[in-house]
């Protein structure tokens, strides 16, 4: 049995949400009542241009619609509606590596914001529904960027920038970007880097598409341009007006795309809408991290991954609160910068995850006695299940043992949070996202939609539609349908699963326990083992390849690689050029952390690689498996043999 940690008295008594009788009243009213309750919350919360006259249609399922008839516009939500009282408040506190800051207020990011937008609309003739790919470092004008297309109502897709030109590409190419938003560079471990030269081998090849290039200079580097397709932002944005008006958009009109990996084929373009998903943003921000208006919010993620859109730009902004954008990394100069930011700022809400803490552990463990972190109210944790070591140290050394932690479970599919404590009621235990949201329907079942005992594994279902949810995969509805309603019914209705599995404990608490499909997971970023299967067939000497996760100390989970190869070659070239391949085709985060040649992959009779049995060896756990269907059994033990003499 895991211990029990309070919240914090005192914490307690001024938080949005106080016990547990709070939460269970608030979750029975959803349950007595579910549209009224997403009615309440929607009226009392979104600024709306034009009221909706329906809260939930479910005619057309699993293509659900929300809000329905409603007017808005997310940039109202986030900036135009705070000007009255927070004009001069800080939207936007920015660190760059070297220390400098750049501090935006409301009014200051509205005209930023708008002076983009008008340049968009003006010099781009980029139109509602358009579609902008966004190749950004952490800078404020990623956040100006997002917003100026949600003005106008573009669709924006932000692309993480540690992802390679041919990773780009694809991404453009599929959802037919006509503008690409770029920088030179910017600075990592004190080291000026570029971005600008991999959008241009991106757009070397097949993206048509794409009429324009627009690219903020950050770090001043020379870079490339390309005369009638690129244009400087800091000498043409000056140019454009402070004022432009908001284009009205439905409820259901999509705010962006975020693409994400899945267990087959390529990355899906997640399809998120305007209304449902900045209402739960909100909601979230308010509950889950009890902000308060002087609170200074920092999540360490970066935009270019769903919780960067939901915690460092919508949500603060939604509430109108101070988010914090940090450009480099972690450990630069020392393991003690983040902890001295949190001092110089005076955070109160933390959000990072799992891999960091364990890294900040152990490279730095003396690192945060330096640091007066008595500004900290709430920890919040995300991205991958957290190991009790780093939970006590997070809690106790980080949060002097007065914070609570939120384990935040959810994904890029369903927008904002969907499990997690509330910090002023939930009693947490170390390891456990513990309880679903008021209103969210998540639930442990069978492939029938039957409880799962306590103690046994199940599939992770959220069992009705929640505002926030993925409304398509750009492009492939089908593909919508399969992957996310195909596996699991509840009452015979296809319901949401997510790919993860998931244990309720003696008390009922859900404790995640990880991917259920060929979705690994590295220091909290989500891989497609086919994805990078792929990428290494291209080698020309390998024949044959699965990859599977394999547990590390730090990244949580590692690719691990089996090979077999067609060609003789040494083993430490080919872990070379497979690597610079997964580097040019994906991007550095996808490397292959270990590298197995074998003679052979155990399969069925049918030529189906059996990887659950590779991924017990690469765990270097011991197999009780049936093996009796493998077509030659005795390669099991072979590559038993070669793992454990490469140990
Ligand atoms: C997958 C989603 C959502 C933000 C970051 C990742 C894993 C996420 C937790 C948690 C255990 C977690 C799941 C999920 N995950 N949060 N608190 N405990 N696992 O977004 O890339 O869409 O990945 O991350 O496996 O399915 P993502």
């Amino acid at each position: 049995m895991s211990k029990i940690f309070y919240p914090n008295r005192d914490f307690s008594k001024k938080a949005k949400i106080k016990n547990m009788c709070e939460y269970n009243e608030i979750c029975a009213e959803a349950d007595d009542n579910y549209e009224a309750y997403w009615d309440k919350i929607a009226k009392e919360k979104i600024d709306w241009f034009k009221p909706y006259n329906k809260v939930l249609d479910e005619g057309n399922a699993p293509f659900y619609k929300w809000f329905i008839g409603g007017k808005l516009n997310i940039t109202h939500q986030c900036i135009g509606r705070h000007l009255k009282n927070r004009k001069n408040k800080a939207a936007i506190i920015w660190e760059g590596e070297d220390g400098s800051r750049r501090i935006i207020t409301y009014l200051l990011l509205y005209y930023r914001v708008n002076r983009l937008a008008n340049l968009l609309k003006e010099k781009f003739g980029i139109k509602k529904g358009d579609r902008v790919v966004i190749y950004m470092p952490m800078i404020p004008e990623a956040t100006f960027a997002m917003l100026a297309c949600a003005k106008i109502g573009a669709i924006h897709s932000v692309v993480f920038g540690g992802f390679s030109a041919e990773a780009l590409r694809d991404r453009i190419i599929d959802a037919g970007a006509k503008l690409v938003i770029t920088a030179d560079g910017a600075y990592r471990r004190g080291n000026p880097y570029l971005l600008k030269p991999i959008v241009d081998k991106a757009l070397e090849e097949k993206c048509e598409c794409v009429e324009n290039v627009l690219m903020v200079q950050r770090n001043f580097e020379e870079v490339n341009l390309v005369q009638g397709r690129d244009h400087i932002y800091n000498d043409i944005i000056k140019n454009y007006s402070e004022f432009c008006k908001a284009e009205e958009m439905d409820s259901e009109d999509p705010l962006f795309l975020l693409y994400t990996s899945g267990s087959t084929g390529k990355p899906k373009g997640v399809q998120h809408s305007s209304a449902g998903y900045i209402l739960w943003a909100q909601w979230t921000m308010e509950n889950v991290f009890d902000v308060k208006e002087n609170d200074t919010f920092w999540c360490t993620a970066d935009v270019g991954w769903i919780t960067g859109h939901t915690y460092i730009v919508y949500g603060p902004l939604a509430m109108g609160a101070t988010t914090i954008m940090y450009e480099g990394v972690p450990l630069y100069p020392d393991a003690g910068r983040w902890w001295k930011m949190i001092e110089e700022l005076r955070v109160n809400q933390f959000y990072t995850a799992p891999t960091a803490i364990r890294l900040l552990h152990k490279v730095g463990a003396n690192e945060p006695v330096k640091y007066d972190l008595s500004s900290l109210k709430v920890l919040g944790t995300v991205g991958e299940p957290i190991n009790p070591d780093a939970w006590m140290w997070y809690y106790e050394t980080i949060g002097g043992g007065k914070c609570s932690i939120v384990d935040t479970w959810w994904q890029t599919e369903t927008g904002g949070h969907i499990i997690s404590p509330l910090p002023g009621a939930t009693p947490i235990k170390p390891g456990a996202a513990t309880f679903p949201l008021p209103g969210i329907k998540a639930e442990i079942i069978d492939k029938d939609g039957n409880p799962t005992p306590k103690g046994e594994k199940g599939l992770l279902c959220i069992t009705k539609p929640w505002p926030s949810m993925i409304r398509t995969i750009w492009g492939d509805p089908d593909r919508f349908v399969k992957s996310y309603f195909g596996d699991c019914k509840k009452n015979g209705k296809p319901v949401y699963f997510s790919g993860d599995a998931a244990i309720y404990d003696e008390d009922g608490y859900i404790f995640i326990t990880g991917r259920t499909d060929d979705v690994i997971n590295v220091s909290g970023h989500r891989l497609g083992t086919a994805e990078i299967e792929g990428v290494i067939g291209h080698e020309e000497h390998v024949a044959e390849v699965a990859v599977v996760g394999r547990p590390d100390d730090i990244k949580g989970e590692d690719v691990f690689a089996y090979i077999v190869t067609k060609k003789d070659i040494d083993e430490a070239t080919l872990i070379k050029n497979i690597n610079i391949l997964i580097t040019k085709e994906i991007g550095p985060i996808a490397k292959a952390g270990s590298i197995l040649i074998v003679p052979g992959l155990p399969k069925t009779r049918s030529g189906k690689i059996m990887r659950r049995i590779l991924r017990t060896i690469a765990k270097g756990e011991k197999i009780t498996q049936d093996i009796s269907t493998i077509e030659d059994s005795s390669i099991v033990g072979t590559i038993e043999k070669i793992f454990k003499e490469q140990k």
